[in-house]
C-alpha cells in the first residue's frame, strides 16, 4: 500500500514535471498607466496555471510577489542598458547581483533565465544595439557563472524573426540576415556553448498588418489555407513556416539542435480592423491546440510565452495603434474572451481577484455643446495625446460612435486615466460628468482600477504630479486664448 502510494506520487510529480515543461508561459509587460498590483497578477497568473512568466526588465516589486511561487521567471535587461553592461563587468556584476542572486537566495523567485536585451537587431533601430549586445550577452553569463548560477540561470536574446530570412520564400532556403550574418553566428555559438537557448518573437498579425495581400488563412492554424510545400514537409500556417525557416538557419550553419523558445507569440484584440476578439481567440486557442504538436521540422512541444498577459495602455503606438491591445486580459485583469490553455479544470480564464474600481462615472461631450465648436477639435486631440485613443478609428471596437461618440469617448480616456479629477473634465462648455455609462455592445467606456502605489509608486505619483500639472496648463490656455 505505501509502496503504492509512493509509486502512485512520483508518477504524478513525473507527469506534472514533463508537463510543466510545455504549458504555456506568458510574458508580463508594465508599460500602463494603472497596472495591476504585482501580488494581483501573480495571483492571476497561479489561478490561471501559468508556471512561466518572462519580464521586460527586473523590477523589484515584481519579482518580489512571485518570491516562493514557484513559477519559473525570465528576468529582462532592456535594451538602453546594454551599452554599459557590454563595457564594464562590473556593471554585470552588479546587475545579477541584485536582480537575480539576491532574488534567487533571499525571496525563493526560480529565476531561470535571463533575456539581454529585447529584440536588439531590430530593423528599425538602425544597428544602434549591433555592437552592444553581445558583449553585454557575454559579461551577464561570466557575471552569472561568478554568482554560482551557471547552471541554474540561463542567457537568451529574444530576437525578432527578422534576424532571418530565406533565399527561396520557403523555410528551408532560411539563413540569419546577410547583415549580421556574422554576429549571429558568433552569439548562436555562444548560447549553444552554454546550454542556453535561443529565442525568437513571431507574429503572424504584424505579417498581416504590413501587407495587406497576406493571406489571411495563412495566419491560423485551423489548416484552411492551401499548404505550401517544401521538399517533404507542407505548411499551412505562417508560424510554422517562419519557425522552420529559423531552424533550417540555425542546421545551415551547424546547430540544428539548439532549443529554440518563442518568447512572444499572439494576437492584439484592438486598434486595426484585423485586431479583434474573433481574431484573437481563433489564434490563440489555434496556437494552444498546436503548442504539443510542433511544427514539420521540429514534431516536438513548443516552448513558448503568449503576449502577453494584460494590456498596456502606455506603451508607444509608433508601431501601430494595436500595441496597446496584446492582452489576454484587459487591464483591469478581466479576461477577453474564451480560452482554454488545459490549465483550469474550468477550461476557461480566470479574472484578476480583488480589483477595486474607482466610481461609476464618466466624463462625455456636454449636451449643449456644438461640434461646430472650434474648440472641440484642439480638446480630442488634447485629450487623446494623453489619454488612449487607439479604441477609435477603422475596423476598431469603437469605430462605430458617431461623431459625439468619438469626442466623448476621447474626454472620458483622458478623465479616467487622470483618475477622475474634476480638473480633467472641464473642457470648456464641452464636458461633463455622467452617471450613465456611454458603452456601446462593441465599445468600452472603461473605469480604471484604483492606482496601485506599490514598489515603484513613487515613478508613478512624480507621473500623475506631470499629468495634473498639464491639464492645468492646458485648462489655463484655452481660458486664456479667449
Ligand atoms: C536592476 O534592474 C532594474 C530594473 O531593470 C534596473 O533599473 C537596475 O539598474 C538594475 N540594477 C543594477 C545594479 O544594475
Ligand atoms: C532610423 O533611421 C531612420 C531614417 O534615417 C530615422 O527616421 C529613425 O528615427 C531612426 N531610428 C532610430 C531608432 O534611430
Ligand atoms: C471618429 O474618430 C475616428 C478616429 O479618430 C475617425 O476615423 C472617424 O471618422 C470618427 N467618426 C466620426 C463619425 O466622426
Ligand atoms: C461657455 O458658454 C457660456 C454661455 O454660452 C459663455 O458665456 C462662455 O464664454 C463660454 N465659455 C467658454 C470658455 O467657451
Amino acid at each position: 500500500m505505501g509502496i503504492f502510494v509512493i509509486v502512485v506520487s512520483i508518477i504524478c510529480f513525473m507527469l506534472v514535471a514533463v508537463r510543466s515543461n510545455n504549458i504555456i508561459g506568458a510574458n508580463w509587460g508594465t508599460q500602463a498607466t494603472h497596472p495591476l498590483a504585482p501580488d494581483r497578477v501573480v495571483g492571476m497568473l497561479r489561478q490561471n496555471g501559468f508556471q512561466k512568466i518572462k519580464l521586460f526588465d527586473a523590477d523589484y516589486g515584481t519579482l518580489q510577489a512571485l518570491s516562493k511561487s514557484g513559477i519559473e521567471v525570465m528576468v529582462g535587461i532592456p535594451n538602453d542598458m546594454l551599452a554599459t553592461l557590454a563595457t564594464s563587468m562590473k556593471a554585470a556584476e552588479k546587475w545579477v547581483a541584485k536582480n537575480v542572486s539576491s532574488h534567487v537566495s533571499t525571496n525563493g523567485v526560480n529565476i531561470r533565465y535571463v533575456a539581454v536585451g529585447n529584440e536588439p537587431f531590430l530593423q528599425t533601430y538602425n544597428g544602434t544595439f549591433l555592437r552592444t549586445t553581445f558583449p553585454a550577452l557575454r559579461n551577464i553569463q561570466s557575471a552569472l557563472i561568478k554568482a554560482g548560477l551557471g547552471t541554474q540561470v540561463k542567457v537568451t536574446v529574444p530576437l525578432n524573426a527578422d534576424v532571418y530570412e530565406s533565399s527561396s520564400t520557403l523555410p528551408s532556403g532560411g539563413d540569419f540576415r546577410a547583415d549580421i550574418h556574422d554576429l549571429m553566428l558568433a552569439i548562436v555559438k555562444f548560447l549553444n556553448d552554454n546550454g542556453a537557448p535561443f529565442t525568437v518573437n513571431i507574429y503572424p498579425f504584424i505579417s498581416l498588418y504590413i501587407d495587406p495581400n497576406f493571406p489571411v488563412e495563412y495566419a491560423f492554424f485551423d489548416g484552411n489555407s492551401s499548404p505550401v510545400i517544401d521538399g517533404q514537409l507542407s505548411y499551412t500556417n505562417m508560424f510554422d513556416a517562419n519557425h522552420d525557416t529559423l531552424v533550417w538557419a540555425l542546421e545551415r550553419n551547424g546547430y540544428g539542435n539548439i532549443p529554440i523558445i518563442v518568447g512572444e507569440i499572439g494576437w492584439p484584440t484592438d486598434g486595426d480592423r484585423n485586431a479583434n476578439l474573433q481574431y484573437a481567440q481563433r489564434f490563440s486557442q489555434g496556437f494552444m491546440s498546436h503548442i504539443n504538436k510542433g511544427t514539420p521540422k521540429r514534431p516536438s512541444p513548443l516552448n513558448a510565452y503568449l503576449f502577453s498577459l494584460i494590456d498596456e495602455d502606455a506603451k508607444s503606438i509608433d508601431p501601430g495603434n494595436f500595441e496597446r491591445h496584446w492582452g489576454i486580459f484587459y487591464i483591469d485583469g478581466l479576461p477577453k474572451y474564451q480560452l482554454n490553455l488545459g490549465t483550469t479544470n474550468t477550461g476557461t480564464l480566470v479574472a484578476a481577484r480583488g480589483i477595486t474600481y474607482q466610481s461609476k462615472r464618466w466624463c462625455v461631450m456636454s449636451p449643449s455643446a456644438k461640434l461646430e465648436d472650434p474648440e472641440v477639435a484642439p480638446a480630442v486631440s488634447y485629450a487623446c495625446s494623453l489619454g488612449d485613443c487607439t479604441s477609435l478609428g477603422y475596423g476598431t471596437s469603437c469605430g462605430n460612435l458617431d461623431a459625439r461618440g468619438n469626442i466623448s469617448y476621447a474626454f472620458n480616456s483622458y478623465y479616467q486615466i487622470n483618475n477622475q479629477r474634476e480638473i480633467a473634465c472641464k473642457f470648456p462648455n464641452l464636458s461633463i460628468v455622467t452617471k450613465t455609462d456611454p458603452s456601446t455592445r462593441s465599445c468600452r467606456f472603461g473605469i480604471m482600477i484604483e492606482p496601485y502605489y506599490g514598489a515603484s509608486g513613487e515613478h508613478r505619483v512624480k507621473w500623475l504630479q506631470k499629468l495634473s500639472s498639464l491639464v492645468v496648463s492646458f485648462v489655463f490656455l484655452l481660458l486664456s486664448s479667449l
